[in-house]
């Protein structure tokens, strides 16, 4: 072989592994998705309420696995478990950091918000301290203060039929929260509201937290200007300094009385799903209410439960993660820096796990024997409605725990029955139809009518909450 031969060969070799390497990134691509303006992207396809409807929509058209852009901001929409399951659980390591949220977390929350922050040493501190309060075994401190707040509930239902049904249910969530994350006194249902600052506080956050939602978050150029501009900053600053003197883990309290709401709005539409719950209440607990310690022997309570976050996901978009590296997907790129969004409406639909998906059945959950079946793998025991991976809701336990108990003490005290309306006509609720803040989505109100099912239950209930 003549001795030139082999460097020539040699940089062949190289050159071809080279221009192979060059190549395999372009051989990945973005997941498909709706075509946008040069530069601008899909920003102005991009509602901005009832995101998450127009997400379902495109998924129809491109799939379980699209992308859209906001500029230059990639989005990667995961409309199935197995991708999110596979991106955000399996991947976690690589997909837990949140999207820079300039108005939310930068301006309203000066890098504290827990839900929001970056995946930062601070958010890891959070993290480690919130588990240790709020887990399994911890979420069993509140399980007293739960029951009570139960009772409460239907106390306030018995004797304040005048005021609407969501109210109730507001002030049953916002007393646990308000008496678990704080360690105050229960909140009153009349009189003011000291949790009001709170509410308010979540609200604006929850309005704030979907990228792209205000103009700063577009354009982030503008931080400059705004940061150094006291007028353009003064609502940011205000709400900072409520905020501050309310500092809260958020995502609580909402999520839980949102998805009593759709509880209600699901015993109107499927009453007959109730028979099963019922039948076994009667036989658990008979005309006393029930505790915690019935628990494993009402297992229709927790597939009412499971069905009824499955059905209505209350966080219906999921909450954004970020990739904070490149990942192959199968035959995707997902670069460094994109946005991921777990779709929990789809995700808790998605008819390789839950078929049916549209209909509201609680025995979906039932075996032949009468207990809970065993879930199937990666769907975190049938509770995808609080996310995945590294991020996912550290107040699950508590959320779950309050819906049990709320929801058994429901079903045991009354049958719920259609409300009326100003005029007097009986009102079915549209169970299509929304009110949208950001984070949440939750049924438009509705009426309800609550008719005891259990002789002298106001007494019953007197009786236990003066113990
Ligand atoms: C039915 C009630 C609830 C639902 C459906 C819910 C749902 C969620 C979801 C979807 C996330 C985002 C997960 C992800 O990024 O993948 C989340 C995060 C979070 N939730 Fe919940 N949640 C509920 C109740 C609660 C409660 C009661 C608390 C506090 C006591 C709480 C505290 C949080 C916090 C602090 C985060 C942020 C975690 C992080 O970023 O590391 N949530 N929740």
């Amino acid at each position: 072989m003549a001795p030139f031969l082999v460097p020539i060969l040699l940089l062949l070799l190289a050159l071809a592994l080279l221009i192979r390497a060059a190549r395999r990134p372009a051989l990945r691509a973005l997941p498909p998705g709706p075509k946008g303006l040069p530069l601008l992207g899909n920003l102005f396809q991009v509602p901005s309420t009832l995101l998450w409807v127009k997400l379902i929509e495109w998924s129809k058209v491109y799939g379980p696995i699209y992308s859209y852009t906001l500029l230059w901001q990639p989005i990667i929409v995961l409309t199935r478990l197995r991708d999110a399951s596979a991106l955000l659980d399996r991947l976690s390591a690589k997909t837990s950091d949140r999207p820079r949220l300039i108005k939310l977390s930068e301006h309203m929350c000066r890098g504290r918000q827990f839900g929001v922050i970056p995946r930062n040493d601070l958010w890891k501190r959070y993290r480690r301290a919130a588990h240790e309060s709020l887990n399994v075994r911890a979420a069993q401190n509140y399980w007293r203060m739960q029951e009570e707040e139960a009772r409460i509930l239907l106390d306030g239902l018995i004797n304040h039929p005048e005021i609407e049904a969501a109210k109730h249910l507001q002030r049953e969530s916002s007393s646990i929260a308000w008496r678990a994350l704080f360690g105050h006194m229960t909140i009153p249902l009349e009189g003011p509201d000291p949790s009001e600052p709170m509410e308010e506080f979540i609200h604006e956050s929850f309005r704030a937290v979907v990228p792209g939602s205000s103009i700063v978050d577009v354009f982030p150029f503008l931080n400059l200007l705004i940061t150094r501009s006291k007028v353009l900053r003064s609502e940011s600053d205000k709400f900072y300094e409520k905020a501050a003197a309310f500092f809260t883990e958020s995502f609580s309290e909402p999520q839980t009385a949102t998805a009593l709401k759709w509880f209600l709005l699901a015993m109107i539409l499927y009453p007959e799903t109730a028979a099963p719950a019922r039948a076994e209440l009667e036989r658990v607990v008979g005309d006393r209410p029930p505790s915690f310690a019935d628990m494993d022997r009402l297992p229709q309570i927790e597939a009412m439960v499971k069905e009824v976050l499955r059905w209505r996901p209350p966080a219906a978009a999921g909450l954004a993660h970020m990739a904070t590296e490149d990942i192959v997907y199968e035959e995707y790129l997902i670069p460094k820096g994109a946005i991921l969004f777990p779709l929990a409406w789809s995700i808790c639909r998605d008819p390789s796990v839950y078929p049916n998906g549209e209909t509201f059945d609680p025995s979906r959950f039932i075996d032949s024997a009468g207990n809970v079946k065993s879930p199937l793998p990666r769907t975190h025991e049938d509770y995808l409605a609080f996310g995945h991976g590294r991020r996912i809701c550290v107040g699950k336990s508590l959320a779950i725990n309050s819906l049990s108990i709320s929801i058994a003490h429901l079903l045991w005290a009354f049958d719920f029955q259609k409300g009326v309306d100003e005029h007097g006509a009986e009102v079915t609720p549209d169970p299509m139809a929304f009110l949208d803040n950001g984070a949440t989505v939750y049924p438009k109100p509705f009426p309800v009518k609550f008719v005891p099912r259990i002789s002298g239950l106001a007494d019953r209930l007197k009786a236990v909450l003066s113990k």
